[in-house]
């Protein structure tokens, strides 16, 4: 592995459409790019081995936890990766999210936390009715529970502490944003807001893994803002930012996704969202070679 010309490697566990975009995009930007399947991998913490050929990784597996191990390890060994494992960190977790993006002084709806029983209660009530109960670490609209009354709210909670992980015994409350039947999604890459769709459904639950339809959105200046500065506060160098309509406040920002999904947003919104990508980890390549192989 010597020579001109960028090295990445692309991480994944399963090669969806996505990541054979990213690869065809990658070789189309004059990329020397070689799929590893995580999954294969013996990791030596003290070693880079082969690693060291490649000036950056781009992580695209599915399992989150398979790719925080992965990156973490990567960057102890001074490999730059795409994201950065505090980025993976911060996104795949919904209130270290909150955290990040209420330092940052973005706009995100009201929390509030309790971890046993009777204080998650308590943050259901100081929400108030309807309240929005989610696991912190989760996708797909998984197990995202609206209450609408004390009842709810005590049955989802015994069922979380009973039935649920240790996980589930952090009770994480957000206030219910009465957006317009949708939420939007803005592609962030490399600090810049390149594409939105919104993502519309009859369902209070709006992720397109449950049956929402996707469209095109003009990025207005207001939401170009925000999702560039909620991705800077989580320090992604690629992520998807989905926004509540709140018809007070205007847009919030609800989550980031690191590893996004994007095969059907390229024709919905006519954007070459893997083309940006694909530039931007060139980009951070050339970086990393001009000083001589340390993370830029
Ligand atoms: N506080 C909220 N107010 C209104 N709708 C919400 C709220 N939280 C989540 N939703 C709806 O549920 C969907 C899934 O919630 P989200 O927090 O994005 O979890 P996931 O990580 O599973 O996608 C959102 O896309 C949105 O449509
Ligand atoms: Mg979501």
């Amino acid at each position: 592995m010597s020579g001109p010309g960028p090295r990445i490697a692309l991480m994944y566990t399963r090669l969806r459409t996505e990541e054979r975009l990213l690869l065809d995009a990658l070789e189309a930007e004059g990329a020397r790019v070689i799929p590893i399947d995580l999954r294969e991998v013996v990791f030596d913490p003290a070693d880079p081995g082969d690693w060291a050929g490649y000036d950056v990784v781009l992580d695209r597996s599915v399992s989150l936890t398979c790719s925080l191990a992965a990156v973490r390890i990567l960057e102890g060994l001074g490999v730059r990766c795409v994201n950065p494992a505090r980025a993976i960190e911060t996104c795949s977790d919904k209130l270290a999210t909150t955290i990040a993006l209420i330092r940052a002084g973005v706009p995100t709806p009201v929390v509030r936390v309790g971890v046993s029983d009777r204080s998650g209660l308590e943050a259901v009530e100081a929400i108030g009715y309807p309240a929005v109960v989610k696991p912190t670490v989760g996708s797909w609209g998984r197990l995202v529970a609206r209450v609408n009354d004390r009842d709810a709210a005590e049955a989802v909670i015994e069922h979380r502490a009973t039935l649920g992980s240790p996980q589930q015994g952090v009770f994480y409350v957000q206030e219910h944003v009465d957006k317009p039947g949708r939420d939007i999604r803005v592609f962030v890459v490399g600090g810049e807001a390149v594409a939105a769709i919104a993502r519309s459904s009859a369902h209070w639950v709006t992720n397109t893994a449950r049956g929402a339809a996707a469209t095109g959105l003009d990025l207005t200046p207001e939401l170009r803002d925000l999702s560039e500065r909620a991705v800077d506060a989580v320090g992604a160098d690629v992520a998807a930012v989905d926004l509540l309509e709140c018809p007070r406040r205007g847009p919030l920002v609800n989550e980031l996704n690191h590893s996004m999904e994007f095969r059907n947003s390229i024709d919905t919104t006519g954007v070459d969202i893997p083309g940006f990508v694909a530039r931007h980890t060139l980009r951070i390549a050339e970086r990393v070679r001009a000083v001589g192989g340390v993370p830029a």
